[in-house]
């Protein structure tokens, strides 16, 4: 009698993040190819809780590879938080001969993980989240792709900016981390960055529309993280009473930045840490998030990966500041 196939979960949960398909893809392909079992779980830990399971093949992840996005469906699962949700998600998975989970997402994704892992099953997280706010991981999944899209963004409406002689106020996605913004800010010559790490005051920003004004530029571009302190329409209206020379306009990039082709970045990192999260799980390995550190990875475990907070990419915020002349 044949034993049983070592039996892998794969979840992705949280806000999507491009490149979660081409992880799929590489824990389905990669565990085939040691002989081991994949189970698809739909709709985060929501489907966990429900028992939403399907069998995945090398078919089933075909054509994928290129598509923001995930073919696993995520959610936000509040039953799961509960201890009774965790619990109802641990019988689902013994009654289907899980071995062990991959759950791929954001820091809450992980924190789930975590509580996975304390009462005994088998974990590695792989870290997606285009806010790049998750320790222990250089880049997570879809940032690099989240990266791109605001500059695409940003370079049209710098052309319309300089049509009209104005101040544009971008706002950028990042939940409580300024990353993404003042990324964009390095990579699209912004003139200021307002990021929520960093307090920042309505006559900061004057000053420093009213300077690119006076230097003789025809635009200014000002990006503004969604968790900074000052509000993106509030700012835009007090701009406009301080008279700073430019009219502004107020441009909300939103959920653009979430979808979209992942990047070649993206995939190959996407693909790279599928790989070796099947490697970790079958190695007997557990309870660790796949890191990207310089050009390699690195198992993290859960337990520090949910107790750090990511420190702030300060420096780079100072180095906006400095190319912005
Ligand atoms: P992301 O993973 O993108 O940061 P969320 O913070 O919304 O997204 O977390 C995704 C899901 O992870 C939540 O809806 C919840 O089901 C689960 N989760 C988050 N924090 C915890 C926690 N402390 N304990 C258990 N599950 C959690
Ligand atoms: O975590 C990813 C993210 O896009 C954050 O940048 C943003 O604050 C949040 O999710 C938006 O969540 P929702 O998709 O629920 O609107």
């Amino acid at each position: 009698m044949n034993a049983k196939p070592f039996t892998i979960g794969v979840l992705t949960s949280g806000g999507d993040a491009p490149g979660m398909n081409a992880a799929i893809r590489a824990v389905v392909r990669s565990a085939m190819a040691k002989d081991a079992k994949v189970l698809g779980i739909a709709n985060g830990y929501e489907g966990l809780v429900n028992g939403e399971f399907r069998s995945m093949g090398a078919r089933d992840v075909g054509g994928i590879l290129q598509r923001g996005g995930t073919i696993l469906q995520t959610r936000r699962s509040e039953r799961f938080k509960d201890p009774k949700g965790q619990r109802e998600a641990i019988r689902r998975m013994n009654a289907a001969q899980m071995d062990g989970l991959i759950v791929i997402g954001g820091d809450g994704s992980l924190r789930g993980a975590q509580a996975l892992t304390a009462q005994g099953i088998k974990v590695i997280g792989i870290p997606a989240s285009i806010d790049n706010d998750i320790w222990g991981s250089d880049m997570a999944i879809g940032v690099d792709t989240a990266l791109n899209t605001i500059m695409e963004a940003v370079d049209k409406l710098r052309d319309t900016a300089s049509s009209h002689s104005r101040a544009f106020l971008i706002e950028t996605m990042g939940r409580n981390s300024g990353y993404l913004a003042v990324m964009a800010g390095i990579v699209c010559g912004a003139e200021l960055v307002l990021m929520p790490e960093v307090n920042s005051t309505v006559e900061e920003v004057a000053h420093a529309v009213e300077d690119a004004y006076l230097r003789g530029k025809n635009h200014a571009i000002v990006l503004v993280a969604e968790g900074a302190n000052i509000h993106t329409t509030d700012l835009s209206r007090m701009l406009d009473e301080m008279d700073v020379g430019f009219h502004t306009r107020v441009t909300i990039l939103g959920h653009i930045q979430r979808g979209g082709r992942p990047t070649a970045f993206d995939r190959l990192l996407a693909s790279r840490m599928g790989n070796k999260a099947v490697e970790l799980l079958l190695n007997n390995e557990s309870n660790v998030m796949v890191g990207l550190q310089g050009m390699g990875l690195t198992p993290v475990p859960l337990a520090e990966v949910t107790s750090h907070t990511r420190p702030a990419a300060l420096a780079y915020y100072e180095m906006a500041k400095m190319l912005a002349r």
